[in-house]
């Protein structure tokens, strides 16, 4: 039974309302909340999930101390001191998330499986740039990668660089996924021995070649395949991680191999400079660090020792290119 025609027509009104009503807008406030977290669940999704592979530990004793010959003198800067300074340019800034792909920076870092190579790949990442982490066994760039896959988007790509075939594959990969590089930390090093056998009248030459091949070419190599990367890419920057062994200024005996690969990469520096308009591009020497290569007796933390490399390549304020720098400071060559 039907009742008054008022209430059907109500009812009929009521119901057509119903079903052509409009959601609601949504205040700019929710749809600026909302789109946050969106981003980070894409972030979140994007990344590897955490992994239980095992990840080499740089504080187990290194076989070499030479660079305590040059850095030595130069202290450690305390956690709280080292602290403040992450505080200026480490810290992770969640405001990151909501960048957008165009605008975000893309990272390269060479030898990043462990050391300081993953401690810098590690304060990139917290910086919200996005991180290619390379190694010359792709599984170990996968398990670095993976390890820090709560911090930032980290991918893995392998990568040797003494193998012309390597960096041509990684500049493939980085034109096909995003056709720009920001930043280029050319980090792989080795120190093949040390005490006897590395002066000048007893290294051996495939040493030095070995050697070179690496700290040297390997950066050369990498440079003169990514520059076009590095170009379309803004505020682009390379770092070359040389060391206080290099220096010319008080140059001595010993570490033959070594120090001749660093000194021709701080060459390199502003020879790179010069040809490469429009790149930063800077030496740094992390100071005496406790890695596989350093000795658990170096005074410096990885986090310390990545902390100017990353400065370098993330500080928007920086000018300064073919220059040399330890603790955010110019050095002497
Ligand atoms: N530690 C210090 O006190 C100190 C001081 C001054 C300068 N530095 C410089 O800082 C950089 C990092 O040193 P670190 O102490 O972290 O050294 P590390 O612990 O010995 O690590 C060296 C990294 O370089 C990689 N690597 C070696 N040859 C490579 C190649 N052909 N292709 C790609 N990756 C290669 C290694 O990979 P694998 O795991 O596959 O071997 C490893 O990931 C080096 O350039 C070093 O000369 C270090």
């Amino acid at each position: 039974m039907r009742g008054p025609p008022e209430r059907v027509e109500r009812e009929r009104i009521a119901k057509e309302q119903f079903h052509t009503k409009k959601t609601p807008q949504k205040s700019k406030e929710q749809r600026v909340a909302q789109a946050a977290v969106s981003e980070r669940v894409r972030v979140r999704d994007s990344v590897a999930k955490p992994n239980d592979i095992e990840i080499r530990d740089n504080t187990g004793q290194g076989s070499n101390h030479i660079e305590q010959a040059r850095c030595a003198a130069v202290q450690a800067p305390g956690d709280a001191e080292r602290h403040q300074r992450m505080g200026e340019y480490g810290r992770h800034r969640p405001e990151l998330g909501r960048v957008s792909m165009k605008d975000k920076q893309i990272a390269v870092v060479t030898g990043a499986n462990r050391g300081i190579g993953l401690e810098i790949c590690r304060q990139l990442a917290e910086n919200g740039l996005e991180v290619i982490l390379t190694a010359r066994r792709p599984q170990a760039a996968e398990a670095a990668s993976q390890s820090l896959s709560s911090v930032g988007t980290v991918r893995a790509h392998g990568l040797d660089v003494t193998s012309d075939d390597s960096v041509r594959d990684l500049a493939d990969f980085i034109e096909r996924e995003y056709g720009r590089l920001n930043v280029l930390i050319n980090n792989a090093g080795i120190m093949l021995s040390d005490g006897p056998g590395t002066g000048l009248l007893d290294v051996p030459l495939d040493t030095v070649r070995e050697t070179m091949e690496t700290n040297t070419y390997g950066p050369l190599r990498l440079v003169r395949k990514l520059h076009g990367l590095l170009q379309a890419g803004k505020r682009a920057r390379i770092v070359n991680m040389s060391s206080g062994l290099g220096q010319l200024f008080d140059m001595t005996g010993g570490n033959v191999a070594y120090r001749l690969s660093k000194t021709a990469l701080n060459a390199l520096t502003p020879i790179m400079a010069a040809e490469l308009p429009g790149i930063l591009v800077n030496s740094v020497c992390p100071g005496w660090v406790r890695t596989d290569m350093g000795g658990s007796g170096a005074p410096r933390s990885v986090q310390t020792g990545a902390d100017t490399p990353v400065w370098l390549a993330t500080d928007p304020d920086l000018q300064e290119t073919g220059a040399f720098f330890r603790d955010r400071k110019r050095i002497e060559w």
